[in-house]
């Protein structure tokens, strides 16, 4: 059986490293979290695309273990990184590539296959991994050990579009090194898509996700003119979107979250800039705009409750939604943090519901509660900023005094949307 190690066992490595072992192969999930680590062995999965079930299927069938310990990363014949790329004050850190990348190196040998599934900017693979894998191997990438990088596209929480079911681009250093990890990827996806090389599937990621950026940014800042402007925006897409062709509906919220969004297209804008000396404007132009929705969403809750003669000091305001998308517990990034900041600074009491996001996420001052008839009654606002489906659409609309409704899906006299 074929020793598979993926490095990360986060949102994305996880799902590679069960899939894999639901696969037939013998899979070590490394992770430097000892506690995380200790968690996947003892059956609990903190992804919901990753039921327990799942986890402890590939836990009993011993194809799956999780493990801290670096010696475990020997023997291997492919390795998969999956680590964060995150941004520090604006510019990529690719520490932890390079760290995995070190940690997996000694380990190398002739043969074995490497793939990089972080999202980083155009040319990581080949100018960042390369030389750390094959200084402690003594072997060259694509001759002597297979190198390449396979983007994740992973949608928490859709059900439709899983890993299985979604093309896997996938990417080598040399035609053999591509082989090989096709050959990998087949036996994990449906469909894979294959590209010339390494950089040419980097910059596919930062394509995908530029492009929702800039047209969510794009929606945003009309949804705000079309507010002003007395015009149904919502009713506006909605026609739009009855053209068969050449158009494809975003709709406004309340800013952008999660991993990828706000950070990913700051690494092409970065990778631009460093290299060429040109600032890639739609980035920026779209950074701008949604990093500007949550300060907005609080200016409509600030106009809304002075039309009841209102001010936002010592107001129970109530949110919906904490985690940066539907349906999921994810916190990171999410806009509904940065409404609370500003919320609290003005003197509001803010309470939030979320049945996905555990409790201690919720940021400092802010009390979670359940949502129930009672505490939409006492608020003096209650913000949609989530539409998660255990959000009961009647009982909102029914009890709330006013309701901001950030995702146009409830209706109600008392109801007005972003
Ligand atoms: N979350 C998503 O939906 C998503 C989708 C596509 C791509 N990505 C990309 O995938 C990468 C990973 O993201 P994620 O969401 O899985 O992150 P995550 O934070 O959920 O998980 C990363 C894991 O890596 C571990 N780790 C960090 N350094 C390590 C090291 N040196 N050795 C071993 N483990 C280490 C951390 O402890 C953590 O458990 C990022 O580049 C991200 O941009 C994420």
């Amino acid at each position: 059986m074929q020793k598979v190690i993926v490095i990360g066992q986060g949102y994305v490595g996880l799902p590679v490293a069960v899939r894999a072992a639901e696969a037939g192969f013998d899979v070590v999930g490394f992770d430097v979290d000892a506690a995380r680590v200790q968690r996947l062995a003892a059956g609990e999965s903190f992804i919901e695309d990753i039921t327990e079930a799942r986890l402890r299927a590939v836990l009993d069938s011993g194809r799956y273990r999780p493990s801290a310990h670096p010696a475990d990363l020997d023997g291997f014949d492919v390795a998969v990184i999956s680590v964060p790329t995150p941004l520090r004050e604006g510019i990529p850190d690719l520490s932890y590539i390079e760290s995995a990348a070190a940690a997996l190196a000694p380990h190398v040998s002739a043969g074995c296959t490497v793939v990089l599934e972080s999202t980083t900017y155009p040319g990581s693979t080949e100018e960042l991994v390369a030389p750390v894998l094959e200084a402690a191997s003594g072997l060259v990438a694509g001759e002597g050990f297979h190198l390449g990088y396979s983007p994740e596209r992973i949608d928490p929480g859709n059900e439709v579009w899983t890993f299985e079911r979604t093309p896997k681009i996938v990417s080598g250093v040399s035609p053999a090194s591509l082989a090989a990890v096709q050959a990998f990827y087949d036996r994990l996806v449906d469909k894979t898509v294959p590209v010339s090389s390494p950089k040419e599937a980097e910059l596919a990621k930062l394509i995908e996700n530029t492009f929702r950026h800039v047209n969510i940014a794009l929606v945003n800042e009309l949804a705000r003119f079309a507010n002003d402007l007395g015009i149904d925006v919502w009713e506006s897409i909605e026609a739009a979107d009855t053209k068969p062709f050449g158009f494809m509906k975003f709709t406004p919220g309340p800013g952008v979250g999660g991993h990828c969004l706000p950070i990913d297209p700051s690494y092409l804008s970065w990778r631009v800039r460093r290299t060429l000396g040109h600032t890639f404007r739609f980035v920026e132009l779209a950074n701008d705009v949604n990093e500007h929705m949550p300060g907005y969403v609080v200016q409509r809750i600030t106009a809304a409750l002075n039309r009841r003669s209102l001010p936002v000091r010592g107001q129970r305001v109530l949110l919906l939604g904490l985690s940066y998308k539907k349906n999921t517990g994810d916190p990171r990034e999410a806009p509904s943090r940065e409404i609370i900041r500003h919320l609290l600074a003005l003197g509001a009491e803010v309470r939030a519901v979320d049945p996905h996001v555990a409790a201690h996420w919720a940021p400092e001052g802010v009390e979670v509660v359940d949502l129930t008839a009672e505490e939409l009654a006492v608020a003096a606002i209650t913000v949609l900023v989530v539409d998660h489906d255990a959000f009961d659409h009647e009982l909102i609309a029914g009890h709330a005094q006013l309701v901001l409704d950030c995702r146009n899906v409830l209706r109600g006299d008392n109801v007005e949307v972003l």
